[in-house]
């Protein structure tokens, strides 16, 4: 595996059809998941590793977002990534940015509400990314639902060439989703109530359950944060908020433990006749993120 700091080393590794996972490191099984499948699907995998300073709403988030660069190229090599392109933020902003992207609609409900700025930071470095690295296919995370939904809409508007993926949610075995921010969960318990409010949600919708407000209740009546940003049954098309499960859509919630704030969504998607909810993939030990 190479590891480069400019775009151009990174264009020159490898012949064939290009796969990017884009990351801001600090590198778990979700990640690997990604690389597996982009393994799976491209002749060449680069994995980008950037904290990204202007999708950060909070000084205090960036400052604290854990980087080791040793063992994310580490487990990347592992892994069968053949270019980690992890550059320094010279490389990615030679100057303040004048021109950003700003996605509207998708990226103004829910974690748009919450964290203002933050998909107009994801949305202008993935474009750069796009537009730097020229991937034929990109793979991201259902992890960050409303995260797909955006990036799907600008690389459509924008006529990036190429595929952009999504891939299921990596959980722990106790149904957590990875998150490179968990090292920091003061109350684990308090946290994996996400996950059983949306497992319990999971078996309402397998009971007939149609309705929003009944589903989103199930889901709050279990959660246990320090405090909800929201609970909203959206559509995967538009991130709109949706009365009925009527047509694809994700179950979202996000809520702070302490000041750890996590983020989950439930897929539920039309499966022949049925909506099937999505409870992703459980390890069967967990995660690395607390050995490595
Ligand atoms: P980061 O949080 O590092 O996530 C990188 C990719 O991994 C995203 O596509 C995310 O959805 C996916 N991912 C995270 N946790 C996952 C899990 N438990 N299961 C499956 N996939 C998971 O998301 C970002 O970085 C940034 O916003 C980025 C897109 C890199 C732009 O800076």
């Amino acid at each position: 595996m190479e590891i480069v700091e400019t775009p151009e080393e990174a264009r020159t590794v490898g012949e064939g059809t290009r796969g990017l996972v884009p990351t801001m490191g600090y590198l778990h099984e979700g990640h690997l998941s990604l690389f597996e499948e982009a393994r799976r699907q491209c002749d060449v995998v680069v994995v980008s590793l950037f904290v990204n300073p202007l999708q950060f709403d909070e000084p205090a988030d960036l400052e604290r977002y854990p980087r080791d660069l040793d063992r994310d190229a580490e487990l990347a090599r592992d892994a069968g990534v053949d270019v980690l392109f992890a550059p320094p933020v010279e490389v990615m902003y030679p100057e303040d940015p004048l021109t950003t992207v700003r996605v509207r609609q998708v990226a103004e409900t829910m974690e748009g509400e919450h964290r203002p700025g933050h998909f107009e930071g994801v949305a202008t470095v993935v474009a750069k990314l796009f537009a730097a690295l020229r991937p034929d296919r990109a793979f991201f995370g259902r992890k960050d639902h409303q995260q797909l939904i955006v990036i799907r809409r600008m690389h459509q508007d924008l006529s990036f060439p190429g595929e952009v993926v999504g891939c299921p949610t990596i959980r722990e075995p106790d149904g957590l989703a990875l998150s490179s921010r968990n090292v920091f969960i003061p109350d684990r318990e308090a946290a994996l109530s996400i996950s059983r409010g949306l497992e319990s949600a999971a078996e309402a919708v397998e009971a007939g359950e149609r309705a929003a407000v009944a589903l989103t209740e199930i889901v709050r009546r279990r959660l246990a944060l320090d405090t909800v940003d929201y609970v909203t049954l959206a559509s995967q098309h538009d991130a709109r908020s949706l009365d009925r499960l009527d047509r694809p859509a994700f179950l979202a919630v996000a809520g702070r433990v302490g000041d750890v704030r996590l983020i989950d969504n439930l897929p539920i998607d039309l499966v022949g006749e049925m909506f099937v909810p999505d409870l992703g993939i459980r390890l069967d030990r967990p995660s690395l993120l607390y050995s490595r």
